[in-house]
């Protein structure tokens, strides 16, 4: 296992302390970390909320939500009692500006140490948190503020939350979260491209015929249907996941690790992303949402009915062909689909290669199938590459499509530590290179804004798809068009 380096002492700051995303991630996430010797000296974890709690309520909630993620149920008492004194409550309200002066009493005396505010909240609150942070003098030189997705819901809103944050905050304080930057298969492709010379040159036009990239789950909207309902799959997933998994897969080798050596060839991607426009949306994007059906053999309703049976224009489904206007990828599309209640929960970057130029299997020329690399992002993490060989055999010449798969887990037999871990270790180390510059989130919503207003101004429709599906019938329309299929549909 790579040698874990403790991060200096800290204050970190949760707001929405009592939240979804802090109960189920960031706690459990800051316990592991603490665990493994991490989390040194008396830092502190304190989460806000606008309720009146104990600490031993919300302790009681918090262990709670540990123990549901610990893979033996095994919470050993000496660890939680080290874990559990760093945490504290506050109550407070950022928008009614009340009872910051708790929060400030807690902090005083702390101005040298690290210090990180966690906004896991709604975006509209982001904006109010840091005026308050900053008015009430707690912003200092050691202070970094983290943003949760979505931020905001085009390039308008984000605009106005990065300026009001931009406000009380430097650029470089500031760490916006795509969860998926802190995915261990993720940060693997980076290994898989840069610390290995077999795959650079092949890596482009002539080599590469074209590149699927599919981010599927098995889930429903559930109980975050009326947040869902004003979003959809192409702000929840595409703008942010997707497009960082296309700029990891297209972007050029940045000449270092360092943050904005990345991020500045990340945006170059983003930037060739050809627009799609109201004339384009209809041959470039599908739209899908789910109807009734079965996943996993569980019947699960549709998607209106879980919305009451009211009207609604959201997608659940988006599949797009994208174009990127370079040297490199002329004329090699990016095929992206992600959506909800599809067949199973499968995530992967599929790089196509070419067919070979001739063959010399004159009775085999169906069966000589062009070689694919498969990234598996989740689950079972890995990477396969498919080649073709020969059947073993004393007669004839029987060609079969054989595979090289490496599995991570079997190889490093690891648990793989949620993306959370990472990600705010990082943040407490100070090192923003898994985090959004704000030029890459507007581009992002640059590119995506074009497909919104295309779908409003052309009335794209809405397919319907059977939940347990791979999608709507259009899906496999938009790669049948070029000649191609989706990979994982089996
Ligand atoms: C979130 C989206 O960002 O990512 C959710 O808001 C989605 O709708 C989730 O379910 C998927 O994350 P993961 O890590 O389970 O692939």
């Amino acid at each position: 296992m790579a040698q874990l380096i403790p991060v200096e002492v800290f204050d970190l700051i949760i707001f929405g302390g009592t939240g979804d995303l802090a109960m189920r991630k960031l706690l459990p996430a800051l316990y592991h970390r603490d665990r493994d010797g991490q989390v040194v000296g008396d830092s502190r974890i304190i989460a806000i909320g606008r309720s009146a709690l104990s600490r031993d309520a919300y302790l009681q909630d918090v262990e709670k939500s540990v123990r549901a993620t610990l893979v033996d149920g095994e919470l050993g008492a000496a660890q939680w009692a080290a874990f559990s004194q760093r945490i504290h409550y506050v109550q407070l309200d950022a928008v009614a500006h009340q009872h910051w002066g708790e929060l400030v009493e807690l902090l005083r005396g702390r101005e040298q140490l690290t210090r990180a505010a966690y906004l896991a909240t709604a975006p509209g609150l982001f904006g109010p948190i840091a005026k308050g942070l900053h008015s009430n003098g707690l912003v200092t030189a050691n202070s970094r503020i983290v943003l949760e997705k979505p931020l905001g819901q085009d390039l308008a809103s984000a605009s106005e939350i990065n300026n009001q944050v931009g406000a009380c905050f430097a650029e470089n304080q500031i760490y916006r979260i795509d969860h998926y930057l802190g995915k261990e298969t993720v940060q693997n492709l980076l290994a898989l491209r840069f610390a290995n010379s077999l795959f650079e040159p092949l890596w482009r036009r002539g080599a590469i015929d074209h590149v699927q990239i599919t981010v599927a789950e098995e889930l429903g909207v559930g109980g975050r249907i009326e947040f869902y309902d004003k979003v959809g799959a192409l702000r929840d997933m595409v703008q942010n996941h997707l497009l960082q998994l296309v700029c990891l897969t297209a972007m050029e080798p940045p000449s270092s690790l360092h943050h904005d050596a990345v991020r500045d060839e990340k945006i170059k991607v983003l930037r060739a992303l050809r627009p799609i426009n109201a004339e384009t949306v209809g041959k470039y994007t599908v739209r899908g949402r789910y109807g009734a059906g079965a996943v996993d053999g569980v019947t699960v309703p549709s998607y209106s009915d879980e919305l009451g049976g009211a009207n609604s224009d959201t997608e659940t489904f988006v599949a797009l062909k994208l174009e990127i206007d370079n040297w490199r990828w002329s004329n090699v599309p990016f095929y992206l689909r992600t959506g909800k209640r599809l067949k199973s929960k499968q995530s992967e970057i599929v790089v196509q290669f070419q067919d070979v130029p001739h063959s010399i299997f004159p009775e085999q020329q169906f069966n000589v199938k062009a070689n694919r690399l498969t990234i598996r992002l989740q689950p079972d993490e890995g990477v396969k590459l498919s080649l073709m060989a020969k059947e073993p055999g004393p007669g004839g010449f029987e060609l079969r499509s054989v595979s090289l798969d490496l599995s991570f887990e079997e190889t490093f037999g690891l648990r793989y530590p949620d993306a959370y871990e990472r990600l705010l270790m990082e943040v407490l180390r100070g090192n923003p290179a898994l985090f959004m510059r704000r030029d890459e989130v507007d581009a992002a919503w640059e590119f995506v804004d074009g497909i919104i207003a295309g779908w409003a101004r052309s009335r794209q429709k809405v397919e319907s798809y059977v939940a347990g599906s791979w999608g709507p019938s259009a899906a496999s329309l938009l790669l049948d068009r070029d000649g191609r299929a989706w990979h994982a549909n089996d």
